[in-house]
């Protein structure tokens, strides 16, 4: 079969795009070097929507994806990131329609083997994806996967950083969601050696070296990930020379806690310029057990909401925020109140 073109279309900027057959528009137009409106790429969060001009000519992927119950009623609009299109035809965008030009990697299809898998509690597995062919990310990005039998793809954030050159190796985490796909596929098997396709890497919490100052980093659960990966890399830049950071983590109880040492070799490599806060939600462990980091009761929004009450942060303070929607959700309602502008806050949601 063929691929089909489509045009889409801003007020003041038009551009046409080959689509392959069955591939999601969003994949396509951030395959051709485009800047446009996406926050998960997997369909919970509305932000791709776009409004088709024939309706005929889209091929839904995922009909239920929950993020089409926050588009507006009767407009006909879709999510562009779980919508083909059957033949060329044309689109009306309501964000951004740009090519990109900074030293952003165009996103792109690969594969690769799973190479490694390690539990780190009974709910978190940490996993890497050995590719076939180098990749260039910057920290905070992820990456779509899709395994064999499973519909769609699910967003993971890079745990680790990538040298000058790429990366062939891809480090994950990945928390258990009960009764999810993906979940069960990791969870129940040794999946080493399996293949994988990959997507990316996109995603735009990022660390901006030039104009950022200290850094807040708030993170529920597995949206630690991508943090660790900002954290490692303005070490390895020398930005937290300069500069300060704090981590605040959320986890529910000392069962639930991971990725302890690794933290902890962060904040030597940052000398004393990194400090690590443990919000545990349920019940706080004995303070001997964990070194080098302090422990406090309570949700991570709320934890970090003290400390920024203590030391107010500047107006160069970039904040990267990632976990569950709720968390997230309150995480950025409490920033706004402290002052912080969006263009401060990074996020990444996971649903
Ligand atoms: C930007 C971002 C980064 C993330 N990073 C991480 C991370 O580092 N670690 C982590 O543990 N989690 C992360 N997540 C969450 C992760 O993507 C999954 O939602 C989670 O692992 C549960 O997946 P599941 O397959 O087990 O659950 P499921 O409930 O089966 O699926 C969850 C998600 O998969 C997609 N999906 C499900 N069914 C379909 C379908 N039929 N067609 C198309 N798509 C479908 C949807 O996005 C859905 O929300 C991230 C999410 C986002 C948006
Ligand atoms: S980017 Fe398409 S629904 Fe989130």
């Amino acid at each position: 079969m063929m691929n089909s073109v489509v045009t889409l279309k801003t007020k003041r900027s038009e551009k046409h795009v080959e689509v392959r057959v069955g591939e999601p528009i969003l994949f396509a137009g951030l395959r051709a070097g485009l800047d446009l409106p996406y926050e998960c790429c997997s369909g919970t969060c509305g932000t791709c929507q776009a409004s088709p001009v024939d309706a005929e000519a889209i091929e839904p992927l995922w009909p239920e994806a929950p993020g089409g119950g926050l588009l507006p009623d009767g407009e006909g609009r879709i999510l562009m990131c779980q919508s083909a299109i059957r033949n060329t035809t044309e689109l009306k965008l309501f964000g951004r329609l740009r090519e990109i030009t900074d030293d952003t990697t165009t996103p792109d299809y690969t594969s690769a083997s799973l190479s490694s898998q390690c539990p780190l509690n009974d709910d978190v597995i940490a996993f890497d994806l050995a590719l076939d062919h180098p990749t260039r990310f910057k920290a905070g990005q992820f990456v779509l996967l899709q395994v064999p039998g499973l519909a769609g793809w699910r967003a993971y954030s890079m745990t680790s950083c990538c040298g000058d050159g790429g990366s062939i190796r891809l480090s994950f985490v990945i928390k258990k969601l009960d009764g999810g796909s993906f979940s069960d596929w990791l969870f129940t098997s040794n999946r080493v050696g399996e293949r994988v396709r990959v997507f990316g890497p996109v995603g735009r919490a990022c660390l901006q070296p030039k104009s950022d100052g200290n850094i807040i980093a708030i993170a529920g659960g597995s949206g630690i990930a991508g943090i660790m990966s900002v954290i490692d890399d303005a070490i390895t830049q020398g930005h937290l020379n300069q500069k300060q950071g704090q981590i605040f983590f959320g986890v529910r109880n000392r069962q639930a806690m991971f990725f302890e040492e690794e933290l902890a070799e962060l904040v030597v490599r940052a000398n004393r310029n990194l400090a690590v806060t443990v919000a545990f939600s349920d019940e706080i462990p004995d303070s001997s057990d964990i070194r080098g980091m302090s422990l406090i009761f309570g949700n991570v929004h709320e934890v970090a909401k003290t400390a920024l009450q203590d030391t107010p942060p500047s107006l160069e303070t970039a904040v990267f925020v990632a976990g569950p929607a709720p968390m997230v959700e309150g995480a950025q309602t409490m920033l706004r109140e402290c002052g912080l502008s969006d263009a401060q806050i990074r996020y990444d949601k996971f649903n």
